[in-house]
């Protein structure tokens, strides 16, 4: 079998977007309804096979509250993928959003792949009046396409698109 390609994935975003979330449903296949915020960084792995290929994951899922945000330098500088993640219900996370994906333009390695991921997609509905969208996914599309991003809407509760993510940011990273 062919060796894995270790792949040192980092998070960021604004605190209860659901980074966490995200990361328990991918790895564990789980979600908390109540779940704590992270308190500095939390290390996961998980493998994640793509076609021939199998990616071995190194996660650093870091703290959104704001009195950890000096820890983020070193967690995303020798990463090779990044997550930023929004709350699709919150316009203030979307603007923080566009600062992650700045500063990593600024600060992070010159070839490392980005997702901006729009999470709570289940709190919209079909029906306009009683969605809870704030961020269309217009602004999602625009944001990525600008800044050369992937771009995902997902739901850790519902798990929808919450592994396309990690296929798409596999299918991005050159083997080593
Ligand atoms: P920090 O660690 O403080 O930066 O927060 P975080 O971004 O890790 O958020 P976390 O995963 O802890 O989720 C915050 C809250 O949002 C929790 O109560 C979750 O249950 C909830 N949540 C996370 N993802 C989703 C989702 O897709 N849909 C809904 N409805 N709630 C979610
Ligand atoms: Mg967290």
């Amino acid at each position: 079998p062919n060796p894995a390609t270790s792949v040192k994935l980092v998070l960021l975003g604004e605190a209860a977007v659901g980074k966490s979330s995200l990361v328990l449903r991918f790895v564990s296949n789980d979600f908390q309804e109540n779940k704590e915020p992270t308190i500095g960084a939390a290390f996961l792995t998980q493998k994640c096979t793509i076609g021939e290929r199998t990616i071995k994951y190194e996660i650093w899922d870091t703290a959104g509250q704001e009195r950890f945000a000096l820890l983020a330098p070193m967690y995303y500088r020798n990463a090779q993928a990044a997550l930023v993640v929004y709350d699709i219900t919150k316009p203030a996370s979307f603007i923080k959003a566009r600062h992650w994906v700045k500063e990593l333009h600024e600060q992070a390695s010159k070839d490392i792949t980005i997702a901006l991921v729009g999470n709570k997609f289940d709190l919209v509905e079909d029906d306009e009046e009683d969605s809870l969208r704030k961020v269309s996914v217009e602004e999602g599309q625009n944001l990525a396409e600008e800044e050369g991003l992937l771009f995902f809407e997902t739901s850790a509760k519902t798990s929808y698109n919450v592994n396309e993510v990690f296929i798409g940011i596999g299918s991005k990273i050159p083997d080593s």
